[in-house]
């Protein structure tokens, strides 16, 4: 991105929250509102290491800044205060910020130690502290009760659900690089039979990632680990016998923001290859239709029950389940095989907030968006199915175990499962939805 756009994209985002900010502070209570940075945290008591920081998302909000013990300092109607940590160990440093567009949008002050930010608070203002540090907060001179108090963290919460165009262009380019470590893992798995700790390292540095800096951690699963939904416990030698499928989800981070991609490919060409491609051509026509049945004003968690119809039908299309789709619907023999959600919000964390503001029905355990669908609002939509050891086994053990061919599903565990993921912007505009996902690639599994 220029960094002229970016700049100007910036301040529009900053005016955008400091007016959807305002009335939220005042309603909660409060004139004021200082927001911790973030502590860092210890790997363990027992130790002398710290995990990099994740920074308070409320503070990554309004400052692309991962630092620890810095504060922002919000005022409706003043300059907000950026107080600023000056670095003295000799041990380590902060990161450079990636971008210094935002600095010119503060007051900054130069602070030594957490207890300097006290004399920078406006005085006589009831002001609330955000962060997970109470610590901190008492170091400020505020009180317990002004910590992260729900008539506040509630409405800020539910207004990050809507993007501006700034965090939009982050995801953009988040998705941008997040891309291009998909396309060489996938160039690495057709070519060559690489372990799964070989994949991550070369999406690592393809996309230029510490594995820190990372949204969450790859799942890079060959073969029967695709069925673990979050595989990160990457085997280190490629198999003697090599895995013929790959479930890569990876993304990448810009400013702050995240992308959230997974993509499915199979080779080879024995039956259970085959079968597995198809169940893979039929995820992908099942996620593309899915995406396109989005429209403005219908809640996400049908879209997520209308999956689950579609996965039923699937099973029975490629023979996994024997029985009519009504006794398969009615015996909910698709919750087996696509246990998680549909997709979630997306943007400064990878399962953002914002969309999970009420509980899913009963039957929908895992979905994090419950949300009506509305104008620039990121969410994914990423339906899977998968063969997994414990969902399988008590339907074999179940009353439905003979609507099931289980030698087919043997066969098809050896491959693990498949889940294709995008991002997408709702619009609002006469596509509804920006796909940013397919605008880099196109298709999103296959044989
Ligand atoms: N990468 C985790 C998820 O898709 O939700
Ligand atoms: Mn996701
Ligand atoms: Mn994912």
């Amino acid at each position: 991105m220029q960094s002229m756009d970016l700049t100007k994209l910036y301040a529009e985002h900053l005016a955008d929250l400091e007016r959807r900010y305002a009335p939220v502070l005042s309603a909660a209570g409060f004139d004021a509102l200082a927001i911790h940075s973030g502590s860092l945290k210890k790997r363990t008591e027992f130790d002398d290491q710290y995990w990099p920081l994740r920074p308070t998302p409320y503070f990554h909000h309004w400052i692309p800044l991962s630092q620890a013990d810095c504060a922002l300092i919000l005022q409706p109607g003043k300059r907000p205060i950026l107080a600023w940590m000056k670095v003295t160990s000799f041990w380590e440093r902060p990161a450079k910020p990636e971008s210094d567009h935002f600095i010119g949008s503060f007051d900054i002050v130069s602070i030594e130690k957490s207890a300097d930010v006290k004399q920078h608070l406006p005085a006589g203002a009831r002001i609330a502290f955000l962060g997970e540090d109470k610590a901190t907060a008492t170091a400020w001179g505020l009180a317990d009760e002004v910590c992260n108090p729900l008539p506040l963290v509630g409405p800020l919460d539910r207004l990050r659900a809507f993007k501006t165009p700034y965090e939009i262009a982050c995801i953009v380019e988040a998705s941008r690089r997040a891309a291009v470590g998909h396309e060489a893992v996938l160039k690495a798995f057709r070519d060559s039979d690489r372990s799964e700790l070989e994949l991550h390292l070369l999406y690592l540095a393809a996309t230029h990632q510490d594995d820190p800096e990372t949204p969450y951690k790859n799942i890079v699963a060959l073969g029967a680990n695709g069925a673990t939904l979050h595989h990160v416990s990457y085997v280190k030698e490629a198999a003697h016998v090599p895995c013929q499928s790959l479930l890569l989800d990876a993304g990448s981070t810009y400013l702050g923001y995240c992308s959230d991609i997974t993509r499915t490919w199979v080779k080879g060409s024995g039956a259970a290859e085959s079968a597995f491609a198809h169940l893979v051509a039929e995820v992908e026509a099942m996620q593309l239709r899915l995406c396109g049945q989005i429209k403005l004003g219908l809640p996400y968690e049908e879209l997520h029950d209308d999956a689950h119809r579609q996965v039923t039908e699937i099973l029975r299309t490629v023979g996994v389940i024997k029985a009519s789709l009504e006794e398969a619907r009615a015996a909910g023999l698709s919750r087996s095989f696509f246990p998680h959600g549909l997709g979630h919000s997306l943007g400064l964390q990878c399962h953002d907030v914002g969309c999970a503001l009420v509980k899913p029905k009963v039957d929908n355990p895992y979905l994090r968006n419950t949300s009506t669908i509305t104008e620039s609002q990121v969410f994914t939509v990423e339906p899977g199915i998968y063969f997994i050891d414990r969902l399988l086994d008590e339907l074999r053990q179940g009353p439905h175990s003979s609507k099931i061919d289980w030698p087919l599903c043997d066969e098809l565990a050896q491959l693990g499962g498949v889940r294709i993921e995008d991002d997408l912007v709702v619009t609002g505009g006469p596509q509804v939805t920006r796909n940013l996902t397919r605008e880099l690639l196109p298709v999103g599994g296959g044989g």
